[in-house]
């Protein structure tokens, strides 16, 4: 029989590193949360043309990388490359933009990519993203970078840095591109290359091409266009993250692999991560929600990647084997098979009252049970025999400090609830 494998390319998490992945995810949530996003949470696929007109047609993600397939009714369908289409999607739906605005929403799952899997790139991934709709305030683009930047802290991650530019509002982008084509008219290229330029002509600055990278040395820069209100905008973030003391730096190259982009635009980079060093990116998308047919309403939002993240924080050493992350507050173990009911029982009814705790099963010796005991993480742990059952009292051991102190088998949950 053939041997059963993964998909290609997929990350996927078990213990004991999956303590840690849940770590990552559940710390970055946790920074929009403080900052009030709430959840939203939306389906793996949608509608193929989302993707298309969302995302844009000049980019890897739509034109090379998407899992699209025809469901049984003939629909074309599209596993989601990305959160913020379908986060517009649902807000245009179900009306969302009709209530108090900002919208303000967090979501973390999977996404999808057919690209070419190496460290760090994987066909199926997760991210933690939130989005904020509805006000085009330079307050709100300082609030959703530093939403991040509190994240990557709090996990204690050193080696990353932000970079930032601003891709400006229609008026400073329409004077850009004017120049822009007509600097790039000049250039010989290749057909493809300029069935893409057409498309998005910011997206030639992104070719790594030797060639086109040193034609593009001299091409006229969005950043040099700003109009008078995107320049005040754009230097009222700077203020905002000088003044919080979140460092950065300004990268006028900077291209993101999303056509949807406007204004304040991000990336957080982390350099011991190799090619794939992007640990998170985002900015701000004025035209995103008109074209998907709702109200010409502003955003702005990150994707943070969790398996990228994980590894950053693996490679500055913050995950060591010190940090016991075990939920369990108890591990007990039946000296013999006869308590084994007793202490199934106890074990169950631990549960019921909320204590976290575990047992040993099937019919190991108890050496054998004390390495489980230990395996599990759990605070305490504790042996029931014969005597225990009579004597109603139970030896509660501390497995960090070894030290044991009796407790009533009747009051152990009482024990943990006021530990
Ligand atoms: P993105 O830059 O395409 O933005 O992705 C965000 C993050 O997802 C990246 O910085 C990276 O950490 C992670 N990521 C992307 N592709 C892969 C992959 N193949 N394998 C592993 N990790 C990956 C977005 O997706 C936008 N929706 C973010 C956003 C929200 N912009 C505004 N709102």
């Amino acid at each position: 029989m053939r041997e059963l494998q993964a998909p290609k390319g997929v990350s996927e998490y078990f213990p004991p590193r999956s303590q840690y992945f849940e770590l990552v995810r559940e710390t970055l949530i946790d920074s929009a949360r403080t900052a009030g996003y709430s959840l939203m949470e939306l389906p793996v696929f949608e509608d193929t043309e989302l993707f298309k007109r969302g995302v844009g047609e000049s980019t890897d993600v739509v034109s090379k990388e998407m899992y699209t397939f025809e469901d049984r009714g003939g629909r074309s369908l599209t596993l989601r490359p990305e959160g913020t289409a379908g986060v517009m999607r649902s807000v245009i739906e179900n009306n969302l933009d009709k209530l108090m605005l900002p919208i303000k929403v967090w979501y973390s799952g999977a996404f999808f990519r057919a690209e070419r899997p190496q460290a760090g790139r994987y066909r199926q991934f997760y991210q933690v993203g939130i989005e904020a709709i509805g006000l085009n305030d330079p307050e709100i683009d300082f609030e959703v970078i530093a939403v991040a930047d509190r994240a990557f802290k709090k996990l204690g991650l050193e080696s990353y840095r932000l970079e930032i530019t601003s891709l400006g509002d229609a008026k400073s982008r329409a004077s850009h591109r004017k120049d822009l084509v007509s600097y790039i008219s000049k250039l010989k290229l290749d057909d493809a290359t300029l069935e893409r330029a057409a498309l998005n002509p910011l997206r030639l600055f992104d070719d790594k091409r030797p060639e086109i990278r040193e034609a593009m040395a001299s091409a006229p820069l969005l950043l040099d266009y700003l109009s008078p209100e995107s320049k005040e905008n754009f230097a009222r973030v700077q203020e905002l993250l000088n003044s919080a003391e979140i460092k950065f730096t300004i990268n006028p190259l900077m291209v993101r692999g999303l056509d949807y982009y406007t204004g304040t635009t991000f990336e957080f980079i982390s350099d011991k991560l190799g090619a794939q060093s992007g640990i998170g990116g985002g900015g701000r998308y004025d035209g995103l929600m008109a074209e998907l047919g709702g109200n010409d309403l502003s955003g702005i939002g990150f994707g943070l990647g969790v398996d990228r993240v994980l590894l950053a924080c693996e490679a500055d050493g913050i995950f060591d084997a010190s940090i016991n992350k075990s939920d369990l507050d108890l591990f007990l173990i039946a000296l013999s098979s006869d308590e084994k009911a007793f202490v199934s029982n106890l074990v169950n009814q631990l549960r019921n009252q909320g204590i976290a705790c575990d047992m040993a099963y099937g019919d190991r010796a108890l050496k054998g049970a004390m390495k489980s005991a230990d395996k599990s993480g759990a605070r305490f742990s504790a042996v029931i025999g014969a005597d225990e059952i009579t004597s109603g009292l139970v030896a509660l051991k501390d497995m960090k400090s070894g030290e044991s102190k009796e407790v009533r088998i009747s009051s152990l949950a009482e024990e943990f609830k006021s530990n």
